[in-house]
């Protein structure tokens, strides 16, 4: 996924667009560039690298009052100078922006190509700019949406053309465009985030819709010209929730915003009354849910991990049984929709392209689609039938944390919710709800033992290869484990059900390669021990995160890693939290760039 800037108004853009780009630089930091209206025309500026680079680069001298920026994730063609974006026609007039694929880029390549069209990049992106300038169209707009009607694939584009100062035209099929509402002056990008310094009124654009946007106003139409009517809405969150602050680190950051976060997904939620859950978006009554014969929860990355954890609650609550698999997977199944099955779509940024996809294709087959998501008016959450959102504020980095446990908190007020309209008892409804306001004190007890963690991560980061085990609900606990020390340390980790590590992975277990053990203190507890027992007995060294109480645990175990007790269907909320620690510093010690991983995006907007 990349980032898109627009800005039209009375302020000199470049500053607005460098800005902008820095706020979206999660979304892609492989190479980014400016375009602006000067007074000698179209300017454009463009660098591989981070946009410190381009900035660096930029003339001082370079000014306009309207102008488009992009931040890339590349997909077509190698981040370099030339595939950076904008992209321009041959006239060098016009310049274009991009987030999404075009699929029939080639094909409409060489019709231009045929047509005298010289090309300079190796990206899909740069046949809208030449398509754009083939249009007969007087006006930007009208010239977009023909060039628009000729491609297949997504796009959240904005565009601009010198010989009209006045006006941004953006677009969106598939890719988030928002547009943001100033004084005399507008702003376009993929994200709230970019303009939130700016304004808090910000319009959504839908598929298929184009917006022509000038200093004093925007208005919006479809593919075919008919004008749509849109209403703003208020940003959630402050400019400041997208600050790092005083932290050296977004990640480390999210981390400890966690009991402040879970505090927020709990607020307003907990029916004490009742002993039950109060979900107001599910758009589900009672008599629904007793028809739920099974639930089906997708999602990519971590949140498909939040989703395993979240079926072991769900189904732990409610006895209906709950599974998850991967969305990237999911449609490609040909998957069978049963009207008697709940789908559940869980994503952070709410607008990966692989969930959203898994969404449609169950809305497409007659299914019911939940959504579990954190950015408010994203397309997912636009999509879903209902939902919740986990209000755990920003996440910035890369690496998702906070959105993480927040999920599981949805998870298990989703599984209390359900539960009490099927059969599970006040007193169990009464339990989890005390278990649930303890969590965020509970997190923040584990968080005071970020120096302990942070010596053990240091133990271990030069190792080249880790595993991950846990059974049952702690399985999905390692899986984030492994992610973690996998997506920001670079280092080989692997997550294992406890139990198959006799079926073949403890081959790998030698002096070298440490295995982090996930083992709280359930009706599993010995028979993870025995599987550690395994490990030792072959000299590999054990982490182990667990409860305390257990006087027996450290002289058979190297390092040991404390969470507080809670009930057992909440306990990977608080046994995940050491290991995002270990990830974290593991990660600083080897010098890796924490809030922007090598190859990564915080969400990907493309297949
Ligand atoms: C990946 C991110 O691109 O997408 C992961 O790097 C994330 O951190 C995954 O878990 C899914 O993203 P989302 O926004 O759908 O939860």
């Amino acid at each position: 996924m990349c980032g898109i800037v627009g800005y039209v108004g009375r302020q000199d853009a470049v500053p607005i667009l460098v800005e902008g780009l820095h706020r979206l630089e999660y979304r892609g930091y492989d190479s980014a560039g400016v375009a602006v209206v000067a007074r000698s025309g179209l300017q454009v500026h463009k660098a591989a690298g981070k946009i410190r680079q381009l900035s660096a680069a930029l003339p001082k001298r370079l000014k306009g009052t309207v102008g488009i920026a992009h931040t890339r994730w590349a997909t077509h063609g190698e981040p370099n100078d030339a595939n950076a974006h904008p992209h321009t026609d041959c006239s060098g007039q016009i310049a274009v922006v991009h987030n999404g694929i075009i699929e029939n880029a080639s094909a409409l390549r060489a019709q231009l190509e045929a047509k005298g069209h010289v090309f300079r990049s190796d990206t899909d992106t740069e046949v809208l700019a030449h398509l754009i300038e083939a249009a007969d169209g007087a006006d930007l707009d009208v010239a977009v949406r023909q060039a628009l009607m000729a491609i297949e694939g997504t796009y959240g584009i904005a565009v601009i053309d010198a010989r009209h100062p006045e006006c941004v035209v953006a677009a969106r099929n598939g890719s988030p465009v928002v547009l943001g509402l100033g004084d005399r002056e507008m702003y376009v990008a993929s994200d709230v985030a970019a303009l939130v310094r700016h304004t808090q009124q910000v319009v959504y654009l839908d598929d298929h819709e184009v917006a022509v946007v000038s200093a004093t106003g925007f208005r919006t139409s479809t593919l075919d010209a008919k004008p749509t009517n849109k209403s703003p809405s208020q940003v959630q969150w402050g400019y400041e929730a997208y600050d790092r602050g005083a932290y050296p680190h977004y990640l480390l950051k999210e981390i400890m915003e966690q009991p402040e976060a879970c505090e927020r997904t709990l607020k307003g939620r907990l029916d004490t009354q009742f002993s039950t859950a109060h979900l107001g978006g599910l758009n589900l009554t009672a008599r629904d849910w007793l028809d739920i014969r099974r639930i089906r929860i997708v999602g990519c990355g971590s949140a498909y991990y939040a989703g395993i954890g979240g079926a072991h609650m769900v189904e732990a609550l409610t006895r209906v049984p709950t599974d998850a698999e991967p969305a990237s997977e999911f449609r490609y199944r040909n998957p069978v929709i049963e009207k008697e099955t709940l789908y559940v779509a869980v994503s952070q940024s709410g607008e990966t392209a692989d969930t959203l996809a898994a969404v449609q294709e169950v809305q497409r087959k007659g299914g019911r689609v939940l959504g579990i998501i954190n950015t408010v008016g994203s397309t997912i959450a636009r999509t879903c039938d209902g939902g919740i959102y986990i209000h755990a504020g920003p996440e910035v980095s890369v690496a998702s944390t906070k959105t993480f446990t927040s999920t599981l908190i949805a998870f298990a007020l989703l599984g209390l919710h359900l539960g009490r309209i099927r059969d599970l008892s006040p007193a169990d409804g009464k339990r989890i709800i005390s278990a649930l306001q303890a969590i965020p004190d509970q997190i923040r007890a584990v968080l005071r033992s970020a120096e302990q963690i942070k010596a053990v991560a240091l133990k271990y980061a030069s190792r080249a290869n880790m595993f991950f085990i846990g059974r049952a609900s702690s399985y999905p606990v390692a899986l984030e484990g492994a992610q973690k020390v996998k997506e920001i340390s670079y280092i080989h980790a692997e997550a294992y059900p406890a139990s198959e590590l006799k079926h073949g992975p403890l081959a790998l277990i030698c002096p070298e390669t440490p295995t982090v053990v996930a083992l709280p203190h359930d009706d599993l507890y010995e028979k993870t021990l025995s599987s550690l027992e395994e490990i030792r007995a072959r000299r590999g060294p054990v982490i182990v995160v667990t409860n305390p109480g257990d006087e027996r645990l450290p002289a058979k175990v190297d390092d040991l890693l404390l969470v507080p007790p809670t009930d057992p269907v909440l306990n990977p909320i608080l046994l995940t939290i050491p290991l995002q620690l270990f990830a974290y510093h593991s990660a600083v010690a080897l010098g890796r760039d924490i809030d922007q991983p090598r190859n990564l995006a915080k969400s990907v907007t493309v297949e």
